[in-house]
C-alpha cells in the first residue's frame, strides 16, 4: 500500500510540469552520440510518448554522426570535420542521407509508433519544408545554412496530433541536386525558432557543457558562451550545440538546455522535476 501511494504522490509531483507545459511545442535534439543501445532508445521512446500522452507536443530532430562514421569507413569514403562539421561532398552527402533518412530516421519513427504514438519521419525535402544555401559560401561542400522552414507544415502534422521526427537534412537548388546536410543541433533550432516552441533539448553524450576542469556548467549567457569558445573550453560538436542554443533564444524560443542521453529518463528528470539536468543557456544570466 505504501508504495502505491508513493507512486500517486510521484505522479501529482508531476502535475505542475504537466499542466505548464499542456499543449506547449517542445522540440527535443536527439544527438547520434546519445543513441547508443536499445535499451536507452527504447527508454527514449516512453519517454517521448508519455510526453506525447500527456498533452505536450514534442519534435524531434535527430543527428547520427556516429552512424554515418560508421558507413563511411564500411563503404571507404573519406570525410573531415572542419569547425564541427562534417565537410560533405556529393558522395558523403549519399551516405548521410542513406544513414539519416533511410535507417536512423525509420529506426525512431517505429520505435515510437511501436510504443502508441503517431510519429512520422520527414527530411526538409518533403513538401520541401526546409530550404538552405550553401554555409559559408560552400566552406564545408553541401553543408547547408537554413534559409526557411515552412512551419505550416509542422504546425499541420502537431494539430493532427502526429509526432515530427526531423531528418537534418534540406532541399536542393533544383530536382537533381543532391540536397544539403544541416548540423542536427542548427536544424533543430531553427525548427524550434519557425514553431516558437517553448523549449528546446539537446540529449547528448556529456553531462551538459564541461569546464576546462571536466565540471558542469549548470547555466550560461552569451557573453560566457563566447568567452569558452574563444579559450577552447568549447570545441568539437559542441560548437554548433551551443551556437543553436544561442539562435533558437535569439528566435523566440524560451529556453535552451543541453542535457546527459546516457541517463535513462533524462527528458523527464528535465521537464518534469524541480532539479533539472545539464546545462541551460540563457540571454543573460541576472545579476545575483
Ligand atoms: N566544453 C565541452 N563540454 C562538453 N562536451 C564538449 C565540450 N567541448 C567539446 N565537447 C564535445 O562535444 C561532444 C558532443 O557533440 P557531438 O556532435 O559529438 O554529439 P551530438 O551532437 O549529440 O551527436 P550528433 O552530432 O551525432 O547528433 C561531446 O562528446 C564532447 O566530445
Ligand atoms: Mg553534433
Amino acid at each position: 500500500m505504501q508504495k502505491k501511494i508513493q507512486q500517486v504522490k510521484t505522479l501529482l509531483d508531476a502535475l505542475p510540469y504537466i499542466k505548464t507545459f499542456k499543449k506547449k511545442t517542445i522540440v527535443i535534439k536527439y544527438g547520434g552520440s546519445a543513441q547508443i543501445n536499445s535499451v536507452l532508445k527504447d527508454k527514449f521512446a516512453q519517454d517521448i510518448i508519455l510526453l506525447y500522452l500527456v498533452g505536450l507536443r514534442p519534435i524531434i530532430v535527430h543527428g547520427g554522426g556516429k552512424k554515418i562514421n560508421e558507413m563511411l569507413d564500411r563503404l571507404e569514403v573519406k570525410s573531415e570535420f572542419v569547425d564541427g562539421f562534417r565537410v560533405t561532398n556529393e558522395q558523403v552527402m549519399e551516405v548521410a542521407e542513406m544513414v539519416l533518412s533511410g535507417n536512423i530516421n525509420k529506426e525512431i519513427t517505429t520505435l515510437l509508433n511501436h510504443h502508441g504514438g503517431k510519429a512520422i519521419g520527414i527530411t526538409g525535402k518533403d513538401a520541401n519544408f526546409i530550404k538552405a544555401k550553401p554555409l559559408k559560401d560552400g566552406k564545408y561542400g553541401l553543408v547547408g545554412k537554413i534559409t526557411k522552414v515552412k512551419k505550416k507544415v509542422l504546425k499541420n502534422l502537431l494539430k493532427e496530433g502526429f509526432i515530427p521526427v526531423i531528418a537534418p537534412i534540406a532541399s536542393g537548388d533544383d530536382a537533381t541536386h543532391a540536397g544539403y546536410n544541416i548540423n542536427a543541433d542548427l536544424c533543430a533550432s531553427k525548427v524550434a525558432a519557425a514553431v516558437k516552441a517553448e523549449k528546446i533539448i539537446f540529449l547528448t553524450d556529456t553531462k551538459g557543457i564541461l569546464d576546462k576542469d571536466g565540471q558542469l556548467i549548470t547555466s550560461l549567457d552569451k557573453k560566457e558562451v563566447e568567452r569558452l569558445k574563444l579559450d577552447e573550453t568549447i570545441t568539437g560538436g559542441m560548437l554548433p550545440k551551443v551556437d543553436a542554443c544561442l539562435e533558437a533564444i535569439e528566435g523566440g524560443v524560451k529556453s535552451a538546455q543541453i542535457i546527459d542521453g546516457r541517463v535513462e529518463h533524462s527528458l523527464l528528470l528535465e521537464l518534469f522535476t524541480s532539479d533539472g539536468v545539464g546545462t541551460m543557456i540563457t540571454k543573460k544570466i541576472k545579476a545575483k
